[in-house]
């Protein structure tokens, strides 16, 4: 396997330099070090390497993966073991202040493709608005749906299934990452929970990916004609790791961010410090420092290199190198109610189709209800920006999605509805609270504290048992196990929210656009240090991030091959 570790070493201390090629065109030879071989890191490495100007090194904390036999399948029971393994971090957020004091792991992948390597599969895109409003009310100038879309098509290769319906122009079909929906099966799904939704005032979707997702679908998964897992480690990384100018090194955890001299009153970057396998601190030279190190890694980095909170970092014996107070901020997580029911004897479950409904606010309340949801959202809780308080008063207005109905088995012989909050209000943050970065951060997820928040899931979970009590269902169910029947009014279903809250494991926005990098993904302060992954995304989009976060990737990388290191001033 082409995982280069140290023979790389002489590589990184190659000078860079202007080489004036024999067409008369001016290259310039560019270094650059990506921190977290994940989602983001390396769709942006695997792009810029095309350049063979560039030297592309990647360090990535996890192993390589490729032997785990739980990554390549996609089965309910693949996915679920893989959480508090090798491949996780093993996250916990501290105790939920408004959800029971229940402490979540928040799961993320620590493995070569990163979060990609563990999650759901999902290939989902949100509402148009809610990436218009990344240029709109962030200032992301050049983000928005139409440059977000055409990133995701470079990253998609779609392939349509015999039966489903499925639009052929919302999707790319030429890109590394395949998708396609699951060959349905008649059971429960197609029988059932299908006709079920419709049957309570839902709507059927014809695909989900066109900028209007809205209504049940069989949602596609990032898999490959096989229906084995198609991630950025074997649908980007693999094919090219051949490539002489690609490097990625596994099992080295980067603990900062190493400074030179500032120019112009910012401050350079020349590599990064990194801790290998055996304890051992090394660094890496480069020009260009890419943190793709996910939601949490990456604004572990940037506070442990002295870009952060001074208020935060100083205490902790880390000197201020750029005073950036919204690193680590902004966080914002899905949380989810959950519906379950026991299945008919004899009934199949061998469901791995996904028919997930989206619905909007008028499609789940009625109009007393969209009045009080209103209202419930002119309160911004702490910690939700203005820019951010407009950017989900617009959304609701507009009538984006505002609940996912996931729908899946849930082995042996159970039905779950996992209704998810799209747009929550409330924001968390995760920081430091050692200089150690094995040490992880403090994760405050803050679920709920917004009132809104809780009567959007409240009404989620109440709709929940109404898909489960229509007629088609009815048959193919044995009874509902949760909430359970002694669960009625409006406040037991309110208390019964916070008691079993889940979440997405969609956590974004602790180096947001606006905040922490400029539209050209440049964290402020710095010349040379660049942002590519989940953090960046300054409001939840309603849908699950995995594509919008290739398209990232693909955006990024086209960014840096577009403006050299010369203009890194
Ligand atoms: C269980 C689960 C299910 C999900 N289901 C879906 C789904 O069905 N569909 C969907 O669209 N999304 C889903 N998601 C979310 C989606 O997978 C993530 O949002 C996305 O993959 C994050 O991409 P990223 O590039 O931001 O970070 P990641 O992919 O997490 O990459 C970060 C990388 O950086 C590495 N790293 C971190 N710190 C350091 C360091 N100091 N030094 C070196 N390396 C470091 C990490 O090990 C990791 O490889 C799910 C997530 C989870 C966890
Ligand atoms: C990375 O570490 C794992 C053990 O955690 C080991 O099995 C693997 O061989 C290492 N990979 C490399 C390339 O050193
Ligand atoms: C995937 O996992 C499921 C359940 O764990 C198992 O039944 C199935 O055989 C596995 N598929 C493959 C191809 O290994
Ligand atoms: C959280 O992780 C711990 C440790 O792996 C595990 O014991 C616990 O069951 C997990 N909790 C949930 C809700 O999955
Ligand atoms: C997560 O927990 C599991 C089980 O305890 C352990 O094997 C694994 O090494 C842990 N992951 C990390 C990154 O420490
Ligand atoms: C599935 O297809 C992929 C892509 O062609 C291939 O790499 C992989 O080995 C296949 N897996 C199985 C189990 O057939
Ligand atoms: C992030 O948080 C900071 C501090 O609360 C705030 O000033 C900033 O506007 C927020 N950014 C976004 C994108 O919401
Ligand atoms: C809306 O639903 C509520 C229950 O949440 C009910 O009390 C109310 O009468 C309904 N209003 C309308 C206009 O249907
Ligand atoms: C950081 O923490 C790890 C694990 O607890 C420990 O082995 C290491 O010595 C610590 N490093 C420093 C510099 O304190």
């Amino acid at each position: 396997m082409a995982i280069f570790h140290i023979v790389v070493f002489s590589v990184l201390f190659l000078t860079s330099h202007l080489v004036a090629r024999a067409s008369g065109s001016t290259v310039v030879e560019t270094t650059y070090v990506v921190v977290g071989g994940g989602t983001a890191g390396l769709v942006v490495a695997t792009r810029l390497s095309e350049n063979s100007a560039n030297t592309v090194i990647v360090l990535e904390a996890g192993s390589d993966g490729f032997n785990n036999p739980n990554i390549g399948n996609l089965s309910v029971a693949s996915i679920q073991s893989l959480p508090g393994t090798s491949v996780d971090w093993n996250y916990t957020s501290t105790p939920l202040e408004f959800a029971s004091n229940q402490i979540i792991n928040e799961t993320r992948g620590r493995v070569l493709g990163g979060s990609s390597a563990v999650n759901g599969a999902l290939f989902t895109r949100p509402n148009k608005i809610d990436l218009d409003l990344w240029e709109l009310a962030f200032g992301a100038i050049g983000w928005n749906w139409n440059t977000i879309s055409a990133a995701i098509k470079k990253a998609e290769h779609f392939s349509a299934t015999a039966g489903l319906t499925s639009i052929l122009s919302f999707h790319g079909t030429s890109g590394p990452i395949f998708d396609s929906q699951q060959t349905p099966v008649d059971d429960v799904w197609t029988q059932g929970v299908v006709p079920a939704v419709l049957a309570a005032g839902g709507t059927e979707s014809l695909d989900q990916n066109g900028g209007d997702p809205a209504g049940i679908w069989y949602t596609p998964r990032a898999m490959f004609p096989n229906s084995t897992r198609s991630y950025s480690a074997n649908s980007y990384y693999q094919p090219n790791a051949g490539r002489p100018n690609l490097h990625v090194m596994v099992n080295s955890t980067v603990s900062r961010i190493l400074w030179g001299k500032s120019k112009n009153g910012k401050v350079v970057a020349t590599g990064v410090e990194y801790i290998n396998l055996a304890g051992e601190k090394l660094t890496v030279s480069g020009d260009r420092v890419i943190l793709s190190a996910g939601v949490y890694g990456t604004p572990q980095v940037l506070e442990l290199s002295g870009v952060g909170n001074h208020q935060i970092i100083n205490p902790l014996g880390i000197s201020t190198v750029v005073n950036l107070p919204a690193v680590g901020e902004n966080l914002s997580e899905q949380p989810t109610a959950i519906y379950l029911a026991a299945l008919a004897s004899g009934v199949a479950d061998s469901g791995q189709q996904f028919p997930n409904n989206f619905e909007t606010p008028r499609t789940l309340l009625n109009s007393t209800e969209w009045i009080t949801a209103y209202r419930l959202l002119q309160t911004a809780p702490p910690g939700l920006s203005d820019a951010a308080h407009k950017a989900l008063i617009a959304m609701f207005l507009s009538d984006s999605v505002i609940v996912e109905f996931m729908s899946f088995p849930s082995p042996p012989a159970g039905l779950i509805f996992l209704p998810i909050l799209l747009h929550p209000m409330s924001r968390g943050s995760s920081h430091i609270v050692s200089a150690n970065v094995t040490a992880p951060p403090s994760i405050d997820l803050a679920l709920i504290q917004s009132p809104f928040d809780i009567y959007i899931l409240t009404k989620s979970a109440q709709r929940a048992r109404r898909f489960a009590t229509q007629a088609p269902l009815t048959p193919f169910l044995a009874g509902e196990v949760l909430p359970g029947a002694a669960i009625t009014t409006d406040a037991q279903f309110s208390q019964f929210v916070k008691d079993f809250m889940g979440v997405a494991w969609h956590p974004l926005g602790t180096a947001a656009f606006g905040s922490v990098v400029d539209a050209n993904l440049r964290v402020k302060g710095t010349t040379n240090v660049f942002v590519a992954d989940g953090s960046i995304i300054p409001v939840q989009p309603g849908c699950h991030p995995s594509a919008i976060i290739y398209g990232i990737g693909e955006k990024a990388a086209a960014m840096l091959k577009a403006s050299p290191r010369t203009d890194d001033v």
